[in-house]
């Protein structure tokens, strides 16, 4: 296993599987009441320089429930705001803590912490990435479908740091993905030549929502203007209107089909109410799925 988790092409197919093993299994002894003490005697500081319910809770809740502890630091309120470099930033955590989990803009924010801290960092959302979010996802689809392998996966919408996350997932564990995107909000062009490169099964880039969802086992959707986009999200919502996942499009795919939603969902936009709150929606599954993936994220990296 690397020293980070920047995003999970730096993960071979067995450690996407190892994290994922791991969590289902923890999940399995935390609700058989085991206790868990594996990281007693550790620190992490979770460094957020964007908004958090989630990952911030999750986090915090796996690290106290291995037995260790947990510091927040907000943007505003370190140094970071003061332009401190990152480097040095890396290099001082590194004598307090045992892990950084990062929340930022920039992926080269991860990637300049990493490379001059001497503990793990672990990438709990950037522009680019959002991988942690992603395995506790593909989680809850192999918990639901029993496997990857033969699903078709379709994401619906904005070509985003999820996006880009399932374009790696599809390219490591080998599952059948296709994105309907609007013309000028595809995912990141690199990220899908690497991974269509070494994918065992197609990753298709479409414009057509009906075209991507036929079919398909998992529907995928995300928020059209994501954090840090907010001047954009007027001009945004005219662009994806045909690429909300509703009812006649849930209809396409097959009729046992899940729908996933990494949350905040803003019904009505990328989502329905009706799709969001029916049967076929596994989002609070997802979002319960994180704090699992997590702390095995969290023991393999710190324990
Ligand atoms: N899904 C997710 O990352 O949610 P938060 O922004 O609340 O952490
Ligand atoms: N794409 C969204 C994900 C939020 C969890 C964002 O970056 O805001």
């Amino acid at each position: 296993m690397a020293k980070n988790l920047l995003s999970l092409w730096g993960c071979t197919r067995e450690e996407l599987m190892v994290y994922i093993d791991r969590a289902v299994a923890l999940k399995q002894e935390a609700a058989a009441g085991v206790q868990h003490r594996q990281l007693a005697g550790k620190i992490i500081a979770l460094v957020f320089e964007k908004p958090s319910t989630r990952t911030r809770v999750s986090f915090e809740a796996a690290m106290y429930g291995l037995g260790g502890q947990v510091i927040f630091m907000a943007e505003k309120d370190c140094q970071l705001a003061r332009s401190e470099p990152l480097r040095d930033m890396a290099r001082v955590m590194s004598r307090y803590v045992h892990g950084l989990v990062v929340r930022t803009f920039g992926q080269a924010v991860v990637e300049e912490l990493a490379r001059f801290s001497t503990i793990p960092v672990i990438n709990a959302l950037t522009d680019l990435h959002h991988p942690c979010q992603v395995l506790s996802d593909i989680m809850t689809v192999i918990e639901k479908k029993g496997k990857l392998d033969n699903l078709k996966v379709a994401w619906i919408g904005d070509g985003n740091n999820m996006a880009n996350s399932w374009i790696q997932a599809a390219g490591r564990l080998g599952f059948a993905l296709t994105l309907a995107c609007p013309s000028g909000y595809a995912p990141d062009s690199a990220i899908l030549a690497a991974a269509r490169e070494q994918a065992a099964r197609p990753i298709v880039l479409t414009e057509d929502p009906q075209a991507a969802v036929r079919d398909a086992d998992v529907i995928n959707t995300d928020v059209w203007a994501s954090m840090g986009q907010e001047n954009e999200q007027a001009a945004r919502l005219q662009v994806f209107r045909s690429y909300q996942v509703n009812a006649a499009l849930l209809r396409l795919a097959k009729p046992e089909a899940i729908v996933l939603h990494c949350l905040p969902a803003h019904r009505g936009e990328e989502i329905s109410e009706e799709v969001l709150e029916g049967f076929q929606c596994v989002a609070f599954d997802q979002a319960e799925n994180k704090m699992h993936i997590h702390k095995a994220i969290l023991e393999k990296h710190l324990a």
